[in-house]
């Protein structure tokens, strides 16, 4: 499939799965993943994860044309951008869907460079996320911050941004999938704010939790932490089980198969096709 373009994929469902890859192994996960699910996809290259590989182009390289050969439509999306230049270096090769990420600034410093950088980002054609920045000098993923809902809508129309992460009960990296979400709160969110919602740090968000939030109006659903969590799971299982495979191949076949059977089950529940369990 030619690659996809954010707004028809948000479109076409009730809410996307967005995973992050670092290895060309996991990206090819994310995608049979989706295949298998019949659903699109979105492939998420962070910041983070370019700069272990030492530059853009390979891992953004590999994706969009995992993206060209897919079967089901597949956004390519920079996640977590906060250097202005790596956004306009995304948009130069191809990727169409960026995730601006200045949070790390004051509230007025994060409102202008967010509506410059999506002004351009416009003029490219593409689709930005951009994050309200953090609430009570706290990241805005993290337990107890929570998005103010007139922040939040003042912050889309003054910048202009396609979609929004908020704060509402979620973390980066957890590990165990324990995080408690604030449904009333995404609800209060999805009806005031004129842009798609996204939910960060989903990790640590059972699958009951994202069906919830997903209910509740959340329609990008963040996904890396526990990726790595089962692609490394399989892999030691594997090299425990035959400690003298020194192709990486015998070893990353099978992490690549894990984490393609969870990225199924997990784009299952976010397009609501599994009942989850009831909630406590
Ligand atoms: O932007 C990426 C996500 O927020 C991933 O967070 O690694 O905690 O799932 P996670
Ligand atoms: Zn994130």
């Amino acid at each position: 499939m030619p690659l996809a373009d954010m707004p028809a994929l948000l479109a076409a469902h009730r809410a996307v799965g967005a995973f992050n890859f670092i290895t060309l192994e996991v990206a090819e996960a994310i995608v049979t993943g989706a295949e298998a699910a019949g659903t699109g996809v979105i492939l998420q290259l962070s910041q983070n994860a370019i700069a272990f590989h030492g530059g853009l182009a390979p891992a953004a390289g590999a994706a969009l044309r995992l993206a060209d050969a897919a079967h089901v439509d597949v956004v390519v999306h920079l996640d977590h951008a906060t250097d202005e230049p790596l956004v306009d270096e995304a948009l130069a090769v191809g990727i169409r869907s960026v995730m601006f990420d200045a949070a790390h600034l004051t509230d007025a410093e994060n409102l202008e460079r967010t509506a410059a950088v999506a002004a351009r980002v416009h003029d490219a054609g593409a689709w930005i996320e951009a994050e309200l920045g953090e609430i009570g000098g706290k990241g805005a993923h993290t337990p107890g911050v929570r998005t103010d809902v007139a922040e939040a809508v003042r912050f889309v129309e003054a910048t202009g941004v396609d979609a929004l992460a908020v704060a509402v009960g979620s973390e980066h990296a957890m590990r165990e999938r324990s995080a408690r979400l604030d449904e009333t709160l995404i609800a209060e969110l999805a009806a005031a704010v004129s842009v798609p919602l996204v939910l960060h740090g989903s990790s640590g968000v059972a699958d009951a939790g994202i069906d919830g939030a997903v209910r509740a109006g959340m329609r990008k659903i963040n996904i890396g932490t526990h990726l790595n969590t089962v692609l490394t799971a399989a892999v030691r299982a594997e090299l425990d089980r035959d400690p003298d495979a020194i192709d990486p191949r015998r070893w990353l076949a099978p992490g690549r198969s894990a984490v393609a059977a969870e990225v199924h089950r997990l784009l299952d529940v976010v397009i609501g096709r599994v009942a989850t369990e009831v909630r406590a």
